[in-house]
């Protein structure tokens, strides 16, 4: 189950609540109607595609890679590798065997990766819905030059591309050179396509159940898609839309689990990206507690109150540990002695949301039941819909990006590329 409180919002800002309850609820009837802003961008409302001749072949290529025991290269930038990352991340933590490259321009990042390549065997999985985006372009340019060198003329059975079915430069190379293919649907945008193969295919190769994940989103969407006043998706929307009319005008995303950190940083783009034009919208944060209320704890207690907070918390863990007793008790933590370390994590929650909302942070909470794949799942849907509906009452269209070309048009023009 998740659970959406913001009962402490909805007791700071009460007057407010009723009318943009009712704008949010306009907002969600233009979603669901598909009469809204970039409305032939809602492709992301129909996935997972669930046909057996989608699901199989996802499932078996992703096995062919989780068997074999290789490593992954996920290369991509963007919607094509955050959402990948942040479940796998979320599910797996470090102990998976998919690395991405492509997200950026280091040369140190690659130059380590490519040591690791020089003793492990490796399948690449290129991910671009343009097919020609300069960041992964440059990164398989260089990983496909050595899987040739290393693998012959079986290099391209070790290729596989997820892009545009018919056109760009990926599409082309593909066909080409006879690489496997999946296909990034038209009418998806790149920050909403985690349950294309963008990020199934990732996500199922580091070992995830695709039962579970079908599961979660079609939950979600029932949930996200109602027109129950209790609807998260909507609820969350209204809670946002009133903190930021009341002058907030950052929102931290806040984790008690650093296995969610890639999560928020999918939540960032989605939000930043959705929102962020026309001269409006929040800026998304996010902090990992409690490690960063020993850094940004500062900030956010005491420093300019243009923030509100929504809390990720995970109520129940499959594993847990518990505080051990000492004869001793030289460090004073007997009194902790017998209790689980999931119990001190809740308390800091609770201590860190009552201080926060004391300091003049108005906060929320979204309670995850588990951290699993199922509960993962629903929680994107429930954000994708909740940004689409809170991008309407904004009166941007949520599902363009124009402002992302800015600093490619320079950076062109700085390389010299032809055409420009
Ligand atoms: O959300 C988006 O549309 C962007 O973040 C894109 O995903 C990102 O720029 C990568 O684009 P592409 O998949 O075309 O390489």
């Amino acid at each position: 189950m998740i659970q959406f409180i913001d009962e402490l919002i909805r007791k700071r800002y009460a007057a407010q609540f009723s009318s943009i309850q009712k704008e949010a609820e306009t907002a969600l009837d233009r979603l669901i109607s598909r009469t809204g802003k970039g409305n032939e961008f809602l492709g992301w409302l129909d996935l997972p595609d669930q046909s057996p001749d989608n699901v199989i072949l996802l499932e078996k290529t992703a096995k062919e890679i989780h068997d074999s025991g290789d490593l992954l290269i996920s290369i991509g930038i963007g919607g094509s590798y955050l959402g990948a990352k942040a479940i796998i991340h979320a599910l797996f933590g470090d102990q998976h065997r998919i690395r991405f490259i492509g997200h950026h321009l280091s040369p140190l990042e690659l130059t380590q990766l490519l040591k690791e390549l020089e003793s492990r065997d490796f399948y690449i999985n290129v991910i671009s819905k343009s097919g020609t985006t300069t960041e992964p372009g440059i990164a398989f340019r260089i990983l496909r030059e050595l899987a040739e060198k290393k693998y012959g003329e079986s290099a391209a059975k070790r290729i596989i591309v997820t892009t545009d079915a018919n056109k760009g430069a990926l599409r082309t190379l593909a066909d080409k050179k006879g690489y496997r293919s999946f296909v990034i649907p038209d009418n998806v945008g790149g920050r909403f396509s985690l349950l294309t193969p963008v990020g199934l295919l990732p996500i199922l190769a580091a070992g995830a159940d695709i039962n579970q994940i079908i599961r979660g989103a079609v939950s979600g969407f029932e949930t996200a898609l109602s027109q129950d006043k209790q609807n998260p998706a909507l609820q969350y929307a209204v809670s946002r839309t009133v903190c930021y009319r009341n002058g907030k005008g950052i929102e931290l995303l806040s984790s008690f689990e650093p296995r969610l950190h890639y999560f928020s940083e999918w939540w960032k783009q989605l939000f930043g990206e959705s929102e962020g034009k026309d001269g409006k919208g929040i800026f998304p944060a996010s902090v990992d507690l409690t490690t960063d209320l020993h850094s940004m704890g500062q900030w956010i207690q005491d420093g300019v109150r243009s923030v509100f907070e929504t809390f990720l918390v995970v109520d129940h863990y499959q594993e847990d540990i518990k505080i051990p007793y000492d004869e001793s008790d030289l460090d004073t933590l007997n009194y902790l002695s017998g209790r689980s370390l999931s119990y001190v994590n809740q308390k800091a929650f609770e201590g860190t949301r009552a201080a926060h909302e004391d300091g003049g942070v108005p906060t929320a909470v979204f309670h995850l039941d588990y951290l699993d794949e199922e509960h993962l799942s629903k929680l994107c849907v429930i954000f994708e819909v909740s940004v689409a509906i809170s991008g309407y009452m904004l009166g941007v269209n949520p599902f363009d990006q124009p402002g992302v070309e800015a600093y490619k048009r320079n950076m062109f023009k700085l390389l010299g590329k032809p055409g420009i």
